[in-house]
């Protein structure tokens, strides 16, 4: 079928606590006409990240918040279908950051050409992309796990924790993954090599938690929050470190909100008493390093050292349901939107 339009996912209004599908409206444009340096991009796949749900709110972040009314933001892997580009030809795919759109028109300055024959071009949005950077930036910068440590990373079975957890291993370290439900605590096991998982929905989450870090924890990679960091927080080793990746159990609460318990206090008496290093990062703040990590990754994939999973699912119009799903933990890997077939 030949499209003769651009669908596109609008922001319609600003949540106030989880985001709902009248939050995003469904949109026909006309496609657009590239101009001289300028490429048609077709998008193939959308990434769905949690960073998302801040560029729905007008509260102050480190970056600017979608307009009311305009394209959703987001990662994209795409094949030029018109170049006025000398750099770009017809049939190449890339790397854009296109947002929620069918088709976009890019002036090639943020584009990255793939090559489909190193890897599937939709990891360049997850395992080989932002968050398997993310991932390893974290633990290369912040955590430095040590061989014999104790490793434990939240959300370990999305594109973030399950690249976490396999670099741990890889360095030498014990790697505990706390996550959702039982299918993914035996993927983490099965699938990735962790040496334990924990249910973080189960009765006795924290008592479990203990018993699979029987040493303490060394280091903490936190993607969620909330009761997680709870049960993580006590048992926190001496010079520990935290590298703070990301809050998603966080993300839907109101302002003001504090889950109900004032943590602050607790906290930096145990960051005093036990020397703790808590360190927030944004990943594009390492973007220097993102040559080693990507021959590094590539490497690991290569040998089959390190594994990946994605949920793809068809068709842009699915993608305010899908990231919905994303912040209550209905994704198992790395959260795709195929927006058009790639032999198509
Ligand atoms: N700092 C940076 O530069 C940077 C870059 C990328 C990502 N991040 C952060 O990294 C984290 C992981 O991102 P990702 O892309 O890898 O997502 P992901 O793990 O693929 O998907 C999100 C997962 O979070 C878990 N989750 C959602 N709500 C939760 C809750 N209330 N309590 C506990 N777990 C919950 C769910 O897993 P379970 O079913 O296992 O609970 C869900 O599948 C996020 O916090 C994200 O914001 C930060």
């Amino acid at each position: 079928m030949v499209m003769t339009e651009n669908m596109r996912i609008l922001l319609a209004s600003r949540p106030t606590a989880a985001p709902k599908p009248a939050d995003f409206t469904l949109d026909r444009a006309a496609i657009p006409e590239p101009s001289e340096g300028q490429v048609l991009l077709k998008i193939l796949y959308l990434s769905l990240d949690p960073y998302m749900r801040g560029r729905m709110s007008a509260a102050k972040s480190y970056a600017a918040p979608v307009e009311i009314g305009a394209v959703m933001e987001g990662g994209t892997v795409a094949r030029v279908e018109r170049s006025l580009h000398a750099s770009f030809k017809e049939g190449d795919t890339v790397l854009s950051h296109s947002g929620w759109q069918s088709y976009a028109v890019a002036n090639g300055s943020d584009l990255r050409k793939l090559d489909p024959a190193v890897a599937p071009i939709s990891t360049a949005l997850g395992v080989l992309g932002m968050p398997g950077f993310t991932a390893w930036a974290g633990l290369q910068n912040i955590g430095r796990p040590k061989a014999e440590e104790t490793v434990v990373v939240a959300a370990a079975s999305g594109a973030v924790g399950s690249v976490v957890g396999q670099i741990a291993r890889l360095r030498g370290a014990r790697a505990v993954g706390i996550a959702g439900g039982r299918e993914k605590c035996a993927f983490l096991l099965e699938d990735l090599g962790f040496d334990a998982a924990i249910d973080h929905r189960g009765p006795d989450f924290a008592d479990q938690l203990a018993r699979a870090c029987p040493k303490g924890i060394d280091v903490y990679f936190e993607n969620v929050g909330g009761r997680v960091w709870d049960a993580v927080f006590p048992l926190l080793n001496t010079f520990a470190r935290i590298p703070v990746c990301g809050l998603i159990a966080q993300y839907n609460a109101t302002p003001g909100d504090t889950g109900g318990a004032d943590r602050l206090d607790g906290t930096m008496r145990s960051v005093l008493t036990k020397s703790l290093s808590i360190r927030g990062f944004i990943q594009r703040e390492f973007a220097s390093q993102r040559d080693q990590f990507y021959e590094e990754a590539s490497d690991w994939i290569a040998k089959g050292k390190l594994r990946y999973r994605e949920d793809i699912v068809d068709g842009l119009e699915n993608a305010p349901t899908a990231f919905i799903g994303l912040l209550e933990g209905r994704n198992f890997g790395k959260l795709l939107i195929r927006v058009a077939k790639e032999h198509a």
